[in-house]
């Protein structure tokens, strides 16, 4: 290994989404590379990101990754669904470290999962209105259907800690009545928010429909990546979480209390970032 991939191999990873869902994203990699530190931004003075322009999100992202790239990150995840969509090629071509997003993962596991070709994603009116998991499962599966629906409520809900609240369920039934009774046998959590509110849809969708998170197969598509690269921290240095950072675009406690709540530590203290400057 040449110095310099050394010295990157030892630095951390940027992971970005518009509030708490980039932590579903963090989870899977905090368990499928325990060796490797986290810096984390969440836009939550601008969240949602789902009913926001091409234009603004690649603004937002182009921000985020500027603040990232100062904390030295040697990759980086965008950890959001909305900003994978609009953002995630223009990025591409304006950094030169590693940046992968949570759709092509995502589809690619769909692809593979459905047993009768027809797939429903769930996500925000961005990623839902973009077609482009549609567009990566017809890579992989030609044939499969895709039914999409936007579910904008989903994430304000999230975000303001509402997991498991009747409130939440009466909105998910609304939401999910058309594709409970299209057929489909898959059905893609298409938004990081979602993972948060797993079981309230699957107990709607019932047992018969697989739910697919991408962050798995995203925080796996990373491992690959970081070794192909050859900057996968060799050593299994992290045991403590002070080693990761966490950054916000508005009220840290508020943060720092749902995270330690949704990655089941203590010791997340975030700080807050004036990311319009960046
Ligand atoms: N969690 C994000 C996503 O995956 C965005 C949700 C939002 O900000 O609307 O799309």
């Amino acid at each position: 290994m040449t110095d310099r991939k050394r010295m990157s191999a030892s630095a951390p990873i940027g992971v970005f989404d518009s509030g708490v869902g980039g932590l579903t994203v963090v989870r899977e990699i905090m368990s499928q590379i325990p060796s490797e530190r986290i810096v984390y931004f969440g836009d939550t003075a601008r969240v949602p990101y789902g009913g926001k322009s091409k234009e603004t999100i690649t603004m937002y992202s182009e921000q985020i990754v500027r603040f990232l790239l100062q904390q030295g990150v040697k990759a980086i995840v965008v950890a959001c669904n909305t900003a994978s969509a609009y953002a995630l090629d223009t990025l591409e071509k304006e950094i030169d470290i590693p940046i992968i997003g949570v759709v092509k993962p995502g589809a690619k596991t769909a692809a593979e999962t459905t047993k009768n070709g027809r797939i429903g994603i769930i996500g925000t009116e961005g990623t839902v209105g973009s077609r482009i998991y549609e567009k990566y499962i017809s890579k992989v599966a030609p044939n499969a259907q895709v039914v999409g629906k936007a579910c904008p409520l989903f994430c304000p809900l999230v975000e303001e800690g509402l997991l498991d609240d009747p409130v939440t369920d009466e909105i998910a039934r609304r939401y999910l009545e058309g594709l409970k009774g299209s057929g489909i046998d898959t059905l893609i959590l298409g938004c990081t928010h979602y993972p948060l509110i797993r079981t309230t849809i699957g107990r709607i969708m019932g047992e018969n429909v697989t739910l697919v998170n991408p962050a798995w197969e995203t925080a796996h598509a990373l491992k690959d990546l970081l070794s192909e690269e050859g900057i996968l921290n060799p050593e299994a240095t992290h045991e403590s979480l002070l080693e990761h950072r966490f950054y916000v675009s508005d009220s840290a406690e508020k943060f720092s209390r749902f995270a330690n709540t949704a990655l089941k530590y203590e010791n997340i203290f975030a700080k807050t970032v004036r990311i319009e400057e960046y």
